[in-house]
């Protein structure tokens, strides 16, 4: 049987899914997390399937031997690549971000015409047109790759001229089609929300999948009799992080994205992680 104080994974290439894990414990502030950034790899975004499938598999593979009790990738790539096969492979309950975001931008356009930026990996899946389009026909989308967006702001460059005019760049052209909801569809880019709201202007709503994605993990756990119960106590092992490289710079973006005051991050080497590893709860043999 399930533990329900066991903790809940959160992954993603970097720093990007911390906006995901923040989101986590401002709703869902009982449960203890262990997060993972695949600091070594990143990005993410302009790798094939089989790469970030293999990947996340390794990650998965890791966060079963935390014993987490259910995991989120927090990482629109790997939702995009990789989700769908792996759920498959696991007997704990997984949810990406992707449909959340499409949810969460059905709810927010007044005149059914989205736009979504993402990694080219994310765009070229055209994964969000087809969830987008199987919950309401009628609307039109338009994706934009922004691959520079990853880097920049793994470099810290949250508030800068250079990020300012690579946005002007790549929003260019979805400026002036008339969208009135932007997906951000990168778990990194809530990180530069900043400066992508100015250049696409105020009548464009900005939706972070990350609250929905919250939210549904939270429905999840409840529909499951896992939501925890025994109140949070700082300090006892609430968050940990693991990295697969060096941890200083990852700690500091952490403490400046989280505030809870991340205790530690610890580097671990993730290729370990492969399919000679023995771990309870996975379902088959691939
Ligand atoms: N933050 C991830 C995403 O949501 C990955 C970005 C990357 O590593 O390219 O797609």
């Amino acid at each position: 049987m399930t533990d329900i104080n066991a903790p809940i994974g959160v992954f993603d290439s970097g720093v990007g899914g911390l906006t995901v894990a923040k989101e986590i414990m401002h709703q869902i502030p009982n449960e203890r997390i262990v997060y993972f950034g695949d600091t070594a790899r990143v990005p993410y975004g302009n790798k094939s399937k089989e790469t970030i499938t293999k990947f996340s598999r390794q990650i998965v593979r890791f966060l079963q031997t935390q014993k987490v009790k259910a995991i989120v990738a927090a990482c629109n790539t790997a939702s995009a690549f990789a989700l769908d096969e792996i759920e498959r492979e696991v007997d704990i309950p997984m949810i990406g971000v992707v449909k959340p975001g499409v949810k969460a931008a059905l709810k927010a356009t007044r005149n059914g015409k989205i736009g979504v930026i993402g990694t080219e990996g994310t765009i070229a899946s055209r994964i969000y047109p087809q969830y987008i389009k199987e919950m309401n026909p009628d609307a039109n989308i338009t994706g934009k790759a922004c691959p520079l967006f990853v880097p920049l702001v793994e470099e810290g460059l949250w508030r800068d001229p250079v990020t300012d005019e690579i946005a002007r760049r790549y929003l260019a052209e979805l400026i002036d089609i008339d969208i009135d909801t932007l997906v951000l569809g990168c778990t990194h880019y809530p990180l530069i929300r900043e400066t992508i709201g100015k250049v696409m202007g105020k009548g464009v709503v900005l939706v972070n999948p990350a609250y929905e994605t919250a939210r549904e993990l939270k429905e999840l756990l409840r529909r499951r009799g896992l939501l925890r119960e025994q109140e949070a106590k700082l300090g006892d092992d609430m968050y940990q992080f693991y990295v697969s490289d060096s941890s200083e710079k990852f700690k500091q973006f952490a403490n400046s994205i989280i505030k809870y005051g991340i205790l530690s991050a610890k580097t671990i080497n993730i290729e370990k992680y492969e399919r000679s590893v023995e771990i309870t709860g996975w379902r088959k043999k691939y």
